[in-house]
């Protein structure tokens, strides 16, 4: 057997974050703000973030440097490990050689304190001193309690319900690091009380939830509100993730085929798979880049392209994104990461380009690759990465068919040790493949904003 683990020394962690927007073939459309239907400028955003970070959503620079105390920080667990999965090749009989990016070694066990310390440690530059977030898998709440406990900026979390019921350790863990977490929709919003008052045991949702903490952050002056996903500064401050890979994968001497991702809002995708697609926009080798969502909540393969909301209560901006409209609430799968009605207009846009290809699988078969997984690689992996792990095997297996020796390399964004009832009703064949609802996608749709061509 050869090498398993390639490992980069600390000196070679990126000293750059990559933003794909340098090398796109097609200008993204513009943010609008939906009174106007015109593009949003900074100072529509600046009530909600620091500046440093609205210059970088709209930066057409190719390379962003990462400020020495963030890379200071992310001296604690990165460079991540990249992993080959000699034992899950063996166990799949597959010729393809497997390689993972393991996110699950940072403190909150995902790919999330990769933008959390950036966005907290901004923040703390501006002044602000209070931070709102929402969370769904309670991994970015985690992320970004982290952040604010190392520079005294306090973190109030919106958990979407059913994860807050789901997962009372999560809640626990952003408590240890000294946040207030509370179940959404909650009694302390407008947002929260116009959804409780027509239904009152909502399972909450990711699009709730951002508004709950939007409205916090837009009538408090004190305080900023941060977001772990769907911007194009958090997809920039992932592709950690990829340049490590890449330096990774030229140490073992080889070079993917085939590059895979969950999708929730895109963010572990895009950190892992735009570096590599910069190489290929910039005249490189083409890779097959593969988006796994899941099938109870299909917004790149069932969603309609089109402008819409980011958040149910209608507070953000319009972002052009594939979506299932901003008022869909998907049914309550344990993928609470993945539980969002839209995708980042970056990678909306290059899947529209035809550089991504969007899939979608069900909670079981993603549960079986990985118990599979934990069964010949040791790592449980957290209910969103198993979608990752499902997209892998089913590579996998494609090459044992063709008998092709390609290689896969995809991103084990996070551990699933605070998900384990969800592994436990797994085991008691509890877990149900819910459809979502036609009818209400149909009405979620139906009220798409109407937005001129
Ligand atoms: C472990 C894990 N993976 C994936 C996601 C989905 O987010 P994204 O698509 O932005 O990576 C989440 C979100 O909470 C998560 O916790």
């Amino acid at each position: 057997m050869s090498t398993t683990k390639f490992l980069l020394d600390e000196s070679r962690m990126p000293r750059h974050w990559y933003n794909i927007a340098a090398d796109l073939p097609a200008p993204l459309p513009p943010p609008l703000h939906p009174g106007t239907l015109q593009p949003i400028g900074p100072a529509d955003l600046a009530p909600l973030f620091p500046m440093e970070l609205i210059l970088q959503e709209v930066s057409a620079e190719r390379e962003v440097p990462i400020p020495e105390p963030v890379r200071e920080v992310f001296r604690l667990w990165r460079p991540s490990p990249l992993v080959r999965a000699h034992r899950l090749e063996k166990a799949l009989g597959t010729p393809a050689k497997i390689y993972y990016k393991y996110e699950g070694v940072s403190p909150a066990g995902s790919h999330k304190p990769n933008t959390a310390v950036p966005q907290a440690w901004y923040n703390a530059q501006a002044g602000v001193k209070k931070l709102t977030t929402e969370t769904g898998a309670g991994q970015w709440g985690s992320a970004l309690a982290f952040a604010g406990a190392l520079f005294g900026v306090d973190v109030k979390i919106f958990q979407v319900r059913i994860s807050y019921d789901q997962k009372p350790y999560r809640r626990a863990l952003m408590e240890t690091y000294g946040a207030t977490c509370i179940a959404s929709p909650s009694e302390q919003t407008n947002a929260g009380r116009a959804v409780l008052a027509q239904r009152a045991d909502h399972p909450g949702s990711l699009g709730i939830a951002i508004s709950e903490a939007v409205e916090v952050a837009a009538t408090n002056p004190d305080t900023n509100y941060a977001l772990g996903s769907v911007l194009n500064h958090v997809l920039m401050h992932q592709t950690v993730i990829g340049q490590e890979a890449l330096l990774q994968l030229e140490m073992a001497g080889d070079d993917p085929d085939v590059i895979v991702g969950c999708t929730g809002g895109g963010s572990n995708f895009a950190g892992i798979a735009f570096p590599f697609l910069g190489l290929q926009l910039r005249g490189g080798r083409k890779r097959r880049i593969v988006a796994v969502e899941p099938a109870a909540c299909p917004s790149l393969t069932r969603g309609r392209y089109a402008y819409d909301f980011g958040d149910t209560g209608h507070l953000t901006p319009l972002v052009k994104m594939h979506t299932l409209g901003s008022t869909f609430t998907p049914p309550g799968f344990h993928a609470g990461g993945l539980r969002y009605h839209g995708m980042a207009p970056l990678v909306s846009h290059l899947t529209q380009l035809g550089l991504i290809e969007p899939t979608a699988y069900q909670q079981n078969e993603c549960f079986a690759a990985g118990v599979l997984f934990a069964r010949s690689e040791g790592i449980v992996p957290a209910p969103e990465a198993n979608h990752a792990v499902k997209g892998a095997i089913v590579e996998a297996l494609r090459c044992k068919a063709e008998g092709r020796g390609e290689t896969i390399l995809f991103n084990l964004c996070g551990h699933g040790h605070f998900d384990m009832s969800a592994y436990s009703n797994y085991h008691a064949g509890k877990l149900v493949d819910q459809p979502y609802d036609e009818r209400e996608l149909a009405m979620a749709l139906a009220g798409l904003p109407s937005v001129p061509a």
